[in-house]
């Protein structure tokens, strides 16, 4: 007799015998002298229900038993004669090996929570339904998303998490340094072995190299591990970065994150209809893959997050993706006679409540927007031929808006030096020589995580889609 998942159980293991592991979710006393014990482990969203009889030698530390506490049960599957469940387990042993201490005031005891509440005690929400539902959906996007680069002849690249350069330009970077910023920005250095440097000068010009710390130069997280993969894509096809990613912008929203995780993929001998291409077939396989693998999590997401989830994502699997141009959607919603907040104008960036007419109203589905003006873009996008715009596209879902960012690639030196000053010249030679050795067409996308687990969840805000948000004033856990 080996150890089973609660998974296994349920699903009908052969073994007429089993020993499962797991927590508690909740236990009752019948009349006829029994206890109903609710188990989950984490392996599916149903519980294991297990009876314990009275005649147990441990009967009365059983009758003890309450939600959260782990247990240790052997004993025989049996068909299950109550409702809710095929097979249940009669146990011939309940063996408690982590008692609560006081079930009074376990802090996630039986009940309704608010995901706010929850937020308070992140390393106990994974044991609730939602969280362990949303961290196996979660699991499952991040397989399939290397499955499906896998399948189609990508090369997994991981990319520097600590960067010098701010590839989307827009100066949300968090600084990496050794220095003891306490000392009230006379930087100095807390380790020894950090480049040799004492105290440091005034911020400010341009300090000596071994008074710039450990790396001799300024670095930071980064925002982006796309300028790290183009060089890859530009020898090996097809690439992609899968990682962590770090955003220092003060929004305070429920789309934001200062920390999340971001898909990269990057193709060479392409242009942006080709990465629009991609873009569709790619969340279509991981929204099949999560359909076909999570049936019970989705039936929980659809009945007590979002009464439309599954129906949405079985539509978007078999429809087509709407693509606009920029000046296109911007028509659309001039003569939607919609009040919005941000007015709509050639040459603005569209604000979330447009994003969500497009999709919500205009499409009801997916939207692809391509072709943006250059001004509001950053530097290493290609530039159109009408002079005005650049081969970029978003990819906005309903409900969440913005989940991609891409486009096509500046692969023309004298074009791509039009639109970085000399500073970034200067910072980003390497970038600069892929234009100068072999440059070809090439483009590539983001697609950040957590948006991607909201739309496919239904869950309202970015900090649940994510094990322990980064958000302004709060890094607890
Ligand atoms: O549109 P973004 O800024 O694009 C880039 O970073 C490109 N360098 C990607 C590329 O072409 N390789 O970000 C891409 C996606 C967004 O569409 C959004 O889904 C997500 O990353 N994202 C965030 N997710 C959570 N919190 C934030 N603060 C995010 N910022 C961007
Ligand atoms: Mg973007």
């Amino acid at each position: 007799m080996g150890s089973h998942s609660v998974k296994s159980v349920l699903q009908g293991t052969a073994d007429p015998e089993v020993e499962v592991r797991g927590w508690v979710k909740s236990r009752r006393t019948s009349r006829g002298g029994f206890s109903f014990i609710a188990i989950n482990d984490g392996s599916c969203f149903a519980d294991l229900q297990v009876v314990a009889d009275q005649a147990l030698a441990n009967y009365d530390e059983i009758v003890e038993i309450g939600a959260g506490c782990a247990v240790v049960v052997a004993g025989t599957v049996a068909e299950s004669p109550g409702k809710g469940q095929d097979r249940e387990v009669q146990a011939s042993e309940v063996r408690i090996v982590g008692g609560v201490e006081d079930p009074e005031t376990y802090p996630i005891a039986k009940k309704r929570h608010t995901f706010e509440y929850l937020r308070t005690v992140a390393h106990l929400r994974p044991r609730t339904n939602t969280f362990g539902a949303i961290a196996r959906v979660r699991n499952t996007i991040a397989q399939a998303v290397h499955s499906y680069f896998d399948a189609n002849g990508f090369v997994w690249v991981n990319t520097p998490i600590i960067t010098a350069s701010d590839c989307e330009g827009a100066g949300e970077l968090f600084r990496v340094t050794t220095m003891d910023t306490n000392t009230t920005g006379q930087g100095q250095e807390t380790r020894s072995a950090a480049g040799g440097a004492s105290a440091g000068g005034p911020r400010g010009g341009s300090p000596p190299l071994e008074q710039k710390g450990f790396f001799g130069r300024d670095t930071f997280l980064t925002v982006s591990g796309q300028l790290n993969v183009e060089p890859y894509c530009l020898a090996m096809s097809k690439v992609y970065t899968f990682g962590p990613t770090f955003r220092a912008e003060n929004s305070n929203t429920s789309r934001h994150l200062a920390e999340f995780w971001m898909i990269e993929p990057e193709i060479a001998f392409a242009d942006l209809a080709d990465l629009a291409d991609l873009a569709e077939d790619f969340l279509k396989s991981i929204f099949s893959e999560v359909l076909r693998r999570h049936p019970d999590d989705m039936a929980f997401f659809r009945d007590r997050i979002d009464a439309s989830v599954i129906e949405r994502l079985e539509n978007v699997v078999e429809s087509e993706f709407l693509r606009l141009d920029y000046g296109e959607a911007v028509d659309i919603l001039k003569a939607s006679g919609e009040g919005f907040e941000f007015p709509v104008e050639w040459g603005r960036d569209l604000q979330s409540e447009h994003e969500r007419f497009l999709t919500e109203q205009h499409a009801g589905g997916p939207v692809v927007v391509v072709n943006y003006p250059k001004d509001i873009k950053a530097f290493y996008m290609r530039a159109n031929d009408d002079g005005r715009t650049v081969a970029a596209m978003d990819v906005l879902v309903p409900g969440v808006g913005e989940i991609i960012g891409g486009s096509q690639r500046e692969e023309r030196l004298d074009a791509l030096d039009a639109r970085m000053t000399d500073a970034v010249k200067e910072e980003l030679w390497w970038y600069r020589d892929l234009r100068r050795y072999g440059s070809v067409p090439h483009a590539g996308f983001g697609l950040g995580l957590e948006r991607l687990v909201l739309y496919v969840t239904g869950m309202d805000n970015i900090r649940d889609a994510i094990p322990y948000p980064r958000v302004p004033n709060n890094a607890s856990f």
